[in-house]
């Protein structure tokens, strides 16, 4: 038996695997599954900010549609607004206090959020319903030419939110950033306690014979992990907190890399979707048997082990343009 304990925003988990936030953590029968199948931790289904405030609004002009509301009736809008709120929150904070009841894995609740506004103050909630942590998925539209600062724009989401609670806060962006590694060491030093480092956008695609757009592919392709490896590798060292890689971990090869590269902890959504919640169980043997033919004991004795500050040739993770002279290829 190996030791594949690690520490993650401040948290002892039993090993790196942390299920990410998706439909499979959004109910208690689930989260239960997820944990006998190994899981370290979970990340519950994010209450998206949009969601909220749109149910909100479109059950209010259901309500003036139906002339419930007159304008002299006013108060009755608030009523509402808050009552709508109100009840998609309170099934949150059910799913929260009955998984750190029924579950001993540390349960991190999710919001997604794509601005300042008043969701903050949702925070305090979840941290009094005992969530272990708070994952903030930062979903800034790059399209979004009103914003001006995004990374300003996430600050400000950071301080609002550190305002409020004192559990660990740790945040999930996405790729797209002008200057990543000025912009992942800044918000490392904020005050949050760990960084996810990628969220996977939603891709779209075109139908050649109808000609219209359609959704692509739901889920991320196991290729895909080495764009978060590179940034862990690079900054591993530098940051101020703790660091989980996310996008297209699928096997126990992609979450060693992701250990050695310097991550704390891995989180997977998409390879338990394709193969169910038991491919846990496989990850976890491939992890050990891999430990056992290299001679380690724990997973702190090789993680960080090919951070740039460890490798010969950190140049590998540095180059953005293909050359002859690292890819082989003319
Ligand atoms: C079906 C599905 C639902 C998801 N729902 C959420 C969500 O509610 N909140 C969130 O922050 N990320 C959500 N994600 C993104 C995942 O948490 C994760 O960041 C992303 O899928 C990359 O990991 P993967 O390559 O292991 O899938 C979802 C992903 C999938 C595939």
């Amino acid at each position: 038996m190996k030791d594949l304990t690690t520490k993650y925003l401040g948290l002892n988990l039993k090993n790196p695997i942390v299920v990410g936030s998706c439909s499979l953590t959004s109910s208690l029968s689930e989260i239960k599954k997820l944990e006998k199948n190994g899981a370290a931790a979970v990340v519950l289904k994010s209450i998206f900010e949009e969601e909220i405030l749109m149910d909100a609004e479109s059950q209010l002009r259901e309500a003036k549609e139906n002339s419930f509301i007159y304008d002299k009736y006013s108060e009755t809008l608030d009523y509402i607004d808050f009552h709508v709120k109100e009840e998609r929150l309170n099934d949150y904070i059910q799913l929260i206090k009955q998984a750190k009841k029924e579950v001993l894995i540390p349960i991190i609740a999710s919001i997604n959020c794509v601005s300042s506004a008043e969701w903050t103050s949702f925070a305090k909630r979840i941290e009094e319903a005992g969530a272990d942590a708070l994952e903030l998925n930062v979903s800034l539209n790059p399209t979004d030419l009103e914003i001006r600062d995004f990374e300003q724009t996430i600050k400000i989401i950071i301080q609002k939110v550190l305002a409020q609670v004192k559990i660990p806060v740790s945040v999930k962006i996405n790729n797209s950033f002008t200057h990543m590694a000025r912009t992942i060491l800044d918000l490392s030093q904020t005050g949050i306690a760990g960084l996810v480092l990628f969220n996977r956008a939603y891709a779209p695609d075109i139908d050649i014979n109808t000609f219209e757009a359609v959704q692509g592919r739901s889920f991320s392709s196991p290729e895909s992990y080495t764009e978060t490896m590179r940034w862990i590798a690079l900054l591993s060292d530098k940051v101020k907190c703790s660091l989980a890689a996310s996008s297209g971990i699928h096997s126990s090869e992609a979450i060693i890399k992701q250990i050695l590269a310097g991550a704390d902890a891995v989180q997977v959504v998409s390879a338990l979707y394709e193969h169910s919640t038991e491919h846990i169980n496989v990850l976890l043997d491939g992890i050990e048997k891999w430990m056992e033919e290299k001679g380690f004991s724990s997973l702190e004795q090789f993680k960080g082990k090919a951070s740039s500050k460890n490798l010969s040739n950190p140049a590998v993770f540095e180059r953005i343009q293909f050359m002859k002279h690292f890819s082989g290829i003319n």
